[in-house]
């Protein structure tokens, strides 16, 4: 399968060593708005990905891989490229797929592959569409993982002085997403997977935290839905580590014929 990245920081990086290994995958492109980080990985893969702009290298793959920001994701939504039978697109800045519901919705052709990424339950959740009560959605994280977050700027929330966890944001998905653009996918994959519009989100900043933690409860006709994610940070502080390791169990499951979960 021929694969083209958007996005070569963590998880794109590893994702590209990952398809480097594997005789499953041909990394043909490679794309970042930082064209020094493409270079750089270039050198360090056996198959040799060109620099590619976004619209050739949507042409050109079977497999398109975004793990770059929610605007790239609305640009490949745009590009007349995608909507093709035979492609995939795998998403990891799930945010930008519910910015402009439109832009998705006319996607019809292409399979389009969310990972659960940083939390875990989503199967339970899908299950349970159209059955949900309330869901909610705390979030915590060490102080590194929020700076520089509008919410925080705006606000003027003095995180480096912080001694004890603090609530710092309480709020529908919507404001979370434009109060915490870079720490958004998990509630954004969290809707997409539950199609429950009320989703109440919480952001707790821990200057003692050693893990970026996610706690869903999902109230319901079937009972409740409790799952807790301890994750620990990747390289990029805002990432989980286990977002990496759900997205390469996406492509190990795409020549799997066994489908556990629904
Ligand atoms: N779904 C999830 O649960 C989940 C979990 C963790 C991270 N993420 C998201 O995955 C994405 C990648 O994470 P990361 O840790 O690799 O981030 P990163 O910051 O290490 O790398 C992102 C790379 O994308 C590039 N980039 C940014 N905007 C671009 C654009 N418009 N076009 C092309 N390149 C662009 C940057 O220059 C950078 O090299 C982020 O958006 C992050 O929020 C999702």
């Amino acid at each position: 399968m021929k694969v083209g990245i958007v996005g070569c920081g963590f998880i794109g990086t590893e994702l590209s060593k990952f398809i480097d290994e594997n005789n499953d995958f041909k990394l043909i492109g490679l794309n970042d708005i930082d064209k020094s980080k493409v270079d750089i990985l270039i050198k360090n893969l056996n198959q040799k990905p060109k620099l590619m702009e976004t619209d050739e290298l949507i042409h050109k793959s079977e497999l398109i891989i975004e793990s770059a920001s929610t605007e790239a994701v609305e640009k490949i939504l745009k590009s007349k490229n995608l909507d093709k039978k035979h492609k995939k697109l795998l998403v990891m800045s799930t945010g930008g797929l519910i910015k402009d519901p439109n832009l998705l919705n006319k996607i019809k052709n292409c399979l389009i592959l969310l990972p659960s990424g940083a939390i875990s339950g989503l199967d339970a959740i899908k299950s349970v569409v159209g059955k949900i009560k309330s869901l909610r959605l705390t979030t915590t994280k060490p102080i590194r993982g929020l700076e520089s977050a509008p919410h925080i700027t705006k606000n003027r929330i003095n995180l480096k002085n912080l001694k004890n966890k603090k609530v710092i944001f309480e709020g529908n998905l919507k404001e979370a997403i434009i109060g915490f653009p870079k720490n958004i996918n998990v509630a954004a994959t969290l809707y997409l997977a539950s199609k429950f519009d009320d989703m109440q989100v919480k952001i707790i900043a821990d200057p003692t935290a050693i893990y970026n933690t996610h706690e869903i409860e999902v109230i319901g006709d079937f009972g409740k839905i409790k799952t807790t994610t301890n994750n620990l940070p990747s390289e990029n502080p805002r990432t989980s580590y286990l977002a990496l390791l759900s997205a390469i169990n996406i492509l190990k499951n795409m020549k799997n014929n066994i489908k556990i979960g629904n």
